[in-house]
């Protein structure tokens, strides 16, 4: 039976720094604000000219030396970002002809923070269906463009990063167990970019009235669907497979705000050693959260073989999931 597993991770951030002490120059807030109610204290913004896919082949070569895969073996380049270069072409485009993935199929992914669970889902399906050996999954995303540097309620929050995993074909034991995907629509309006698009496209009202940016229709609300949706992916997973909370060697979740990710842990009761935290130096890079933080837990470490892992997302859309993971 084949099966897929994680064989190489990568990420890539931009070099520029803004702190929380910048930010108390641009919108009325402070420090202690931020880092009470959130746990960020600085992140990272893309330079002038620095665009999500200069940040996605960063990640992706990363991913692609780390398992020994040459771009032109890769099948399937696929990113998961709302922030992508342009409409079309896709970024996964964008990124097989820089890669030189040459035998690649590409498309982009929009499913928000969750974006690269999705993403992560995705190629799992293609590889257990045996149609393809190996698939570069990125998340990518420069927010810091959508971003209303006048609403302090979401500028605080939002930042810029990629990250990436190459996906393969195995028959062995480490491999993706399980993944539960769900979609709340009618809850879309939560988190939103209304203008750009075909509803309401580029014109001057749209920029006068800074639609084509992130709007966050009540932050209190998102954070509370956010611990619920989170617990409920986590536990289907473990349902799933029949292992209880105290199996999990590492969780990795969205990093959206510390305060949800250690709401998430208490309510599943997973002590704070087995989770992945980085939002104080990157803030909520969208759906290059999890690829990061789990690049950085590989570096560091953290993983051995046979190791469970576990990855839960939820974003706009609404979106959320999980995967679990046999390391
Ligand atoms: N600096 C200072 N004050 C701020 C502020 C900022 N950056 N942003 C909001 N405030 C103010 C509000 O205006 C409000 O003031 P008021 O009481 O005078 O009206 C006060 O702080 C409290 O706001 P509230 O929204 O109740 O705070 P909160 O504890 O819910 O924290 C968030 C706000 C946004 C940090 C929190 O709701 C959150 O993280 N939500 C989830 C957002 C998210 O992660 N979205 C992406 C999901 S993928």
């Amino acid at each position: 039976m084949y099966g897929s597993r994680i064989a190489g991770t990568g990420s890539s951030v931009p070099d520029r720094i803004l702190s929380n002490a910048d930010l108390e120059r641009i919108v009325s807030t402070s420090d202690e604000w931020i880092v009470t109610r959130t746990g960020i204290s600085e992140r990272r913004i893309a330079a002038d000219g620095e665009t999500t896919s200069d940040l996605a082949e960063r990640a992706g070569r990363r991913a692609l030396e780390a398992a020994g895969v040459d771009p032109i073996d890769v099948n399937l380049v696929l990113v998961s970002t709302v922030t992508p270069d342009m409409f079309f072409p896709s970024t996964g485009c964008l990124l097989q002809d820089r890669l030189g993935a040459l035998h690649a199929a590409a498309f982009d992914l929009s499913a928000a923070c969750s974006g690269f669970v999705y993403g992560l889902s995705v190629a799992d399906a293609y590889l257990r269906a045996g149609v393809m050996r190996n698939i570069l999954v990125i998340g990518a995303e420069t927010l810091s463009k959508v971003v209303d540097w006048k609403d302090r309620t979401t500028c605080v929050l939002f930042a810029d990063g990629a990250g990436a995993a190459l996906m393969q074909r195995t028959t062995g034991e480490s491999r993706v167990l399980s993944t539960h995907l769900y979609a709340d629509g009618s809850r879309g309006g939560q988190l939103i970019i209304p203008g750009g698009g075909s509803r309401h496209p580029i014109s001057q009202k749209v920029v006068d009235e800074n639609l084509a940016k992130i709007k966050m229709a009540n932050g209190n609300e998102v954070f509370k669907t956010a611990v619920r949706a989170m617990e409920e992916a986590a536990v289907a997973a473990l349902k799933a497979n029949g292992v209880e909370v105290s199996d999990i060697d590492l969780l990795v979740p969205h990093q959206a705000n510390a305060r949800i990710i250690n709401a998430t842990a208490q309510r599943l009761g997973l002590p704070k050693e087995r989770i992945v935290m980085n939002i104080d130096r990157f803030g909520n890079t969208s759906a290059a959260s999890i690829p990061i933080a789990l690049d950085g837990a590989v570096r560091a470490g953290r993983l051995k073989p046979g190791d469970l892992l576990l990855l839960v997302a939820f974003g706009g859309g609404l979106t959320w999931g999980s995967a679990l993971i046999r390391w």
